[in-house]
């Protein structure tokens, strides 16, 4: 009831000051402001006991061809020295970006629901195809743009999110230019970008990997 007073006192502001009627009688002023308050300080109060709730929390997101390959070797380094938890992407079900949004019924938009309300901080694990991403990374950030065209409000929650990148290859020839499109897509969503770490294949550099992870951490 208290709702309803609450928006019929919104719609009724909107309508009167459409027509330039900006006053208002006390008594519905009175009656529907309380509910309207508290119903914005509910919202309030929730949003930030989630953010308590997930403090720190920290997701790997993998993106490779195999399972069982380097940067599945990688990760496991990773999360043996920290306790984030990790996400295959090749286990989910999901395809490239689509227009007319007839695949919004596989499992993209449950995965990142499912990030989204877990997760203050993703990092993007991905081995190093052609000086870019793989190509299941790829999709998956191809997809986002589902959170902008239809999923806004999942969308706008990545305000609050953290991005950092961690990648494997047999080669220690990435320029800058490699990070550009997490740096960028970072900016773009609001995102906080915190780093990133190349690493090869056959040596991992413990040390510059704890130095990665305390790089997280403090955050
Ligand atoms: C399709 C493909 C493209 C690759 N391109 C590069 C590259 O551009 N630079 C590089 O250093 N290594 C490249 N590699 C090697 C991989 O980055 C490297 O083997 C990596 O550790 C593979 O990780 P994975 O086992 O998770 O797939 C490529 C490998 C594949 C399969």
């Amino acid at each position: 009831m208290r709702l309803m007073q609450a928006e019929q006192f919104i719609f009724h502001s909107k309508k009167c000051c459409k027509f330039g009627l900006r006053f208002l009688p006390l008594a519905v002023i009175e009656n529907a402001l309380p509910a309207s308050i508290s119903n914005t300080l509910a919202v309030i109060v929730n949003t930030t006991l989630q953010k308590e709730n997930m403090k720190n929390k920290v997701v790997v997101i993998i993106g490779s061809s195999r399972n069982d390959g380097d940067t599945k070797r990688l990760v496991t380094e990773l999360i043996n020295h920290s306790n984030f938890d990790t996400i295959n992407l090749n286990d989910y079900n999901f395809s490239y970006y689509d227009y007319e949004h007839e695949n919004s019924n596989d499992d993209y938009i449950k995965l990142t629901k499912r990030i989204i309300e877990n997760y203050n901080t993703f990092i993007f694990a991905t081995p190093v195809y052609w000086y870019a991403m793989s190509g299941i990374m790829k999709v998956f950030f191809d997809r986002i743009t589902d959170l902008l065209d239809f999923e806004k409000e999942l969308g706008r929650q990545l305000r609050t999110k953290k991005m950092a990148v961690i990648t494997c290859s047999i080669g220690n020839n990435l320029g800058d230019n490699f990070w550009l499109p997490f740096i960028e897509t970072s900016n773009y969503l609001g995102m906080e970008y915190i780093g990133n770490l190349h690493t090869l294949t056959d040596n991992i550099n413990k040390t510059e990997l704890k130095q990665f992870i305390e790089q997280i951490n403090k955050n």
